[in-house]
């Protein structure tokens, strides 16, 4: 595994080219981080124009098809993705399994179709807050993570997690960095049960409203290799805070 931290934006439904400023001011300051691996997923209209502005950082997707073409109106497959210029796509996210009732079956199909085109794939998992409150907050997210791990040779080498509370999500309210480390340290027992050793190299992210304020303690907890970043991803002063404190 990486030591550096991965530190990610999604941008979620937010950007029109007004805002490749902000991928441009990310980009110059990621070249004087050399101690944090940087990425933005912006929405699919920006990822051509950010990956021709940013050189350093990554750039990747939020969201890919399973299949690799077809009548499918409105969605895109993870070749044209690649073709765009992204080297990686979210899958998964709690707002697809929520806005588009995406199951785990098809995040894992997303996952792997990322994967055959050659990208990374970052597979998001997280409990709401029934879930957490009932005291199935583990369960929940092993019963997703363990439906939505690609398979396949590539698999190991090219999957990220990320771990997102639903209910941490946009809402300013985080887990402790000791509620963290229990997931974390359970999604890394899940990854070496089904990737081997090789599980032991995969990143497990965490998301879910940091801030420059809070980055410092929730990436100190342990076992978070890095963190999914929304609204804070918006500026680059806000992510470059959060990008220092990870270095
Ligand atoms: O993908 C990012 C997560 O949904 C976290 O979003 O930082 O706005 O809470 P947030």
């Amino acid at each position: 595994m990486s030591n550096r931290p991965y530190i990610v934006g999604n941008w979620k439904m937010h950007g029109t080219r007004a805002m490749l400023a902000e991928a441009r001011a990310i980009d110059r300051a990621a070249e004087r981080l050399i101690k944090v691996e940087v990425a933005l997923a912006p929405p699919s209209t920006l990822i051509h124009a950010c990956r021709k502005e940013a050189n350093l950082i990554g750039i990747g997707a939020q969201d890919c098809h399973p299949a690799d073409g077809g009548a499918h109106t409105g969605d895109i497959s993870a070749a044209m993705l690649k073709d765009a210029g992204a080297g990686f796509t979210i899958v998964g996210h709690s707002e697809r399994r929520a806005d588009h009732g995406e199951t785990n079956v098809l995040v894992k199909q997303k996952a792997e179709a990322a994967i055959e085109a050659g990208m990374g794939a970052i597979v998001c998992v997280g409990e709401t807050e029934e879930d957490r409150d009932a005291g199935k907050a583990e369960a929940t997210v092993g019963e997703q993570l363990k439906a939505s791990l690609p398979e396949g040779e590539a698999a190991a080498a090219n999957v990220t997690v990320a771990y997102e509370p639903v209910w941490a999500i946009g809402t300013g309210r985080t887990p402790t960095p000791e509620d963290i480390a229990i997931m974390h340290r359970n999604i890394r027992a899940q990854l070496v049960e089904v990737y081997g050793e090789a599980g032991q190299e995969i990143r497990i992210l965490y998301g879910g409203s940091v801030k420059p304020e809070n980055a410092v303690e929730l990436l100190s907890a342990d076992d978070v290799g890095g963190a999914l970043v929304g609204g804070a991803s918006l500026t680059a002063e806000s992510f470059l805070g959060i990008i220092i404190a990870a270095a």
